[in-house]
């Protein structure tokens, strides 16, 4: 595979600005490339049989802990230089962000993503991106790593979008999601089998105290 860098006016970025712009998401069926979306899968399995993914967690700081009631999956947090695959993401993900900077000013520094894998059964509660001491994230991005999905096979993604209108997307291999963080509140339905995606955020430097 080569370096996966997209120039920031590519057509396929752009239409995802606009959207952001308009709607406040988007939704990209085939944003990644197939042989891509099967090596992160591979290296999402590989992890989880390595015992490397934790059940997530709800809140920040202190107050953080699991919760199986509120969201079942299970995550690892992405570091650069670890698999070529996630670099390949990486590298697409600076992509967008530079193109979202461009494009809506929004003035994103960095990219915080995880592995999650909800086993059959999981689900994750109605919600929004940000948390209430911490509005760094801007804007969430969800990769689906699924290589077939069917609608009875649940897990799809709810966002609730302006008038409580809702909108499901199936997680299938290769889709992206996008929305403002702030903005949409989501949940993953109960998931008949095992569902996999790369989840992330955008975010803005905080107000660091001095
Ligand atoms: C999350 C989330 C959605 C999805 O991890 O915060 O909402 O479709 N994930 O996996
Ligand atoms: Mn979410």
């Amino acid at each position: 595979m080569r370096a996966m860098h997209l120039p920031s006016d590519h057509p396929l970025l752009l239409r995802i600005v606009d959207d952001l712009a308009t709607c406040g998401w988007s939704q990209q069926n085939f944003f990644l490339p197939g042989p891509l979306t099967l090596a992160l899968a591979a290296e999402c399995r590989k992890r989880a049989a390595e015992g490397e993914l934790a059940p997530a967690a709800v809140g920040r700081g202190p107050s953080q802990e699991v919760r199986e009631g509120i969201r079942g999956d299970h995550i690892q947090w992405l570091e650069p230089g670890q698999a070529e695959s996630c670099d390949q993401y990486l590298n697409l993900m600076d992509s967008l962000r530079e193109a979202l900077n461009r494009g809506l000013f929004l003035g994103l520094e960095d990219f915080e993503c995880h592995f999650a894998l909800y086993p059959p059964g999981a689900f994750y509660r109605k919600h929004l991106d940000r948390f209430r001491d911490d509005d760094r994230r801007m804007v969430s991005a969800v990769i689906y790593l699924n290589p077939e999905w069917l609608p009875e096979d649940g897990g799809q993604l709810r966002m609730t979008l302006k008038g409580d209108v809702e909108h499901d997307v199936q997680p299938i291999g290769g889709c992206l999601v996008v929305f403002l963080s702030g903005d949409i509140p989501h949940e993953v339905l109960p998931a008949q089998r095992e569902r996999l995606s790369l989840t992330g955020w955008f975010r803005r430097r905080g107000n660091e105290p001095f």
